[in-house]
């Protein structure tokens, strides 16, 4: 027996048409299984989650917090948490800003979207790196932005490429999306003087600044830079971090500040309507593991030794196993590398050969802006043991060289 399913009745909105699936979630559906190596998914290493002090705090915040930690909170979010960011940015990123410039999230994801949604009307353009985190370009699709990719290289956003879009555009745009530190998915870094000079050329041209920085804190080698906002004369923009990546992306607590009072007060507006609030109970729990002293400092050391090590591993196991022609990125920090291919070499097709040998990875081509270069791809090394990664790239390594015949 066949079923067909009667038509839609359902009349899209053409901001629901311009959206594509994550082509990351697509292939994270068909390479879960356990056989399967995966280097395809962002996710940080599950055997290292703080699972028993979050356990406790936890328990502590029901026994302690009772009732406020199940109530309804307020929409900005919880002001502990709040007085604990602005500690953690002034410390880390060298950003000085107030609790009230701090809003807290479900997720950055959540941030990218009420930037977006706060600001983007159709067709407003909003320049970001090429290639691009594909959530952001989910994000300002939604709001069916006008995306323009400006160029990089081995240390980020060009800023000649910048300068001359900015010159050639006949209105500011809306937005300059940037990931400073261990860019999704390149793995650059901005350099201290390319920040400095993005910097003032936002500021000269009107640009607000969206810096999204999940991976700052995971930093395997080199010294850490104060943030884009952090320099001097930066233009007022925002910037997103979030627990997910030094912590436990489950948990969906991140914090976007913003200094601007009207587009901060926006923002909270824009949230009202998707949320509410983020969970109050798990805004405490996070609050509560933060404020243990010396409990996050040394799980971000532990994150660190290990990626670190798993960092190595793989860019080893390139050495030795992908074939001549093939380059890569050697990120200081963060979860991915970048690898580029033979141009002859098409890897949405090496997916399917590789898949056929249990090895996944995310070819590079919906992460492009414009023309993209198919023989590129992205590589994850936080998920994998050191074992499996050498594992993993050897058989790449046999793919691609299957590839070739
Ligand atoms: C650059 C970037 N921004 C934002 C996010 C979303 O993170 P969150 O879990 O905080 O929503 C990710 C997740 O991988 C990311 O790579």
């Amino acid at each position: 027996m066949t079923m067909t399913s009667p038509p839609s009745l359902f009349r899209f909105a053409a901001r629901a048409a311009a959206l594509k699936p994550s082509a990351i979630r697509e292939i994270l559906k068909t390479t879960g299984a356990p056989d399967i190596i995966s280097f395809a998914g962002g996710l940080p290493a599950p055997e290292l989650f703080p699972v028993e002090d979050l356990s406790r705090a936890a328990q502590e915040t029901l026994a302690e917090d009772g009732p406020a930690a199940l109530q309804y909170g307020i929409t900005e979010g919880y002001w502990p948490l709040r007085q604990w960011v602005c500690r953690h940015l002034a410390q880390t990123v060298g950003l000085n800003a107030s609790p009230e410039q701090v809003l807290v999230t479900s997720g950055s994801q959540q941030g990218l979207d009420l930037v977006a949604k706060t600001l983007i009307d159709p067709g407003d353009a909003v320049l970001v790196e090429n290639p691009a985190y594909l959530g952001a370009l989910q994000a300002f699709q939604s709001y069916q932005a006008r995306i323009i990719g400006v160029p990089g290289d081995d240390q980020g956003m060009r800023v000649d490429e910048l300068a001359g879009i900015l010159a050639g555009l006949p209105r500011p745009p809306k937005l300059l999306y940037l990931i400073p530190n261990f860019q999704n998915p390149s793995g650059t870094s901005l350099t201290a003087a390319r920040r400095a000079r993005i910097a003032e050329l936002a500021a000269a041209h009107g640009v607000p600044v969206l810096e999204d920085d999940p991976y700052g804190r995971l930093r395997y080698s080199g010294t850490d830079l104060p943030a884009l906002s952090a320099q001097p004369g930066a233009p007022s923009g925002a910037y997103l971090g979030t627990s997910s990546k030094i912590l436990a992306p489950g948990l969906r607590v991140a914090w976007l500040v913003a200094p601007d009072r009207e587009f901060y007060d926006r923002l909270v507006t824009a949230k009202q309507a998707v949320d509410l609030h983020t969970s109050a109970f798990t805004q405490r729990v996070v609050c509560r593991y933060f404020l243990q002293p010396g409990a996050l400092g040394s799980h971000i050391d532990r994150l660190r030794a290990t990626y670190a090590r798993r960092r190595l591993a793989m860019l080893q196991a390139l050495e030795r196993h992908l074939p001549e022609g093939c380059e890569w990125t050697r990120p200081e920090g963060g979860l991915f590398l970048w690898v580029r291919l033979a141009p002859s070499l098409d890897a949405g097709g090496l997916l399917k050969t590789a898949a056929a040998r249990k090895v996944a990875f995310v070819p590079g081509e919906p992460f492009w802006i414009g023309a993209p270069a198919r023989n590129t791809l992205r590589l994850n090394f936080s998920n994998a043991s050191e074992e499996r990664i050498e594992e993993g790239v050897r058989r790449l390594g046999e793919a691609i060289r299957g590839s070739f015949q």
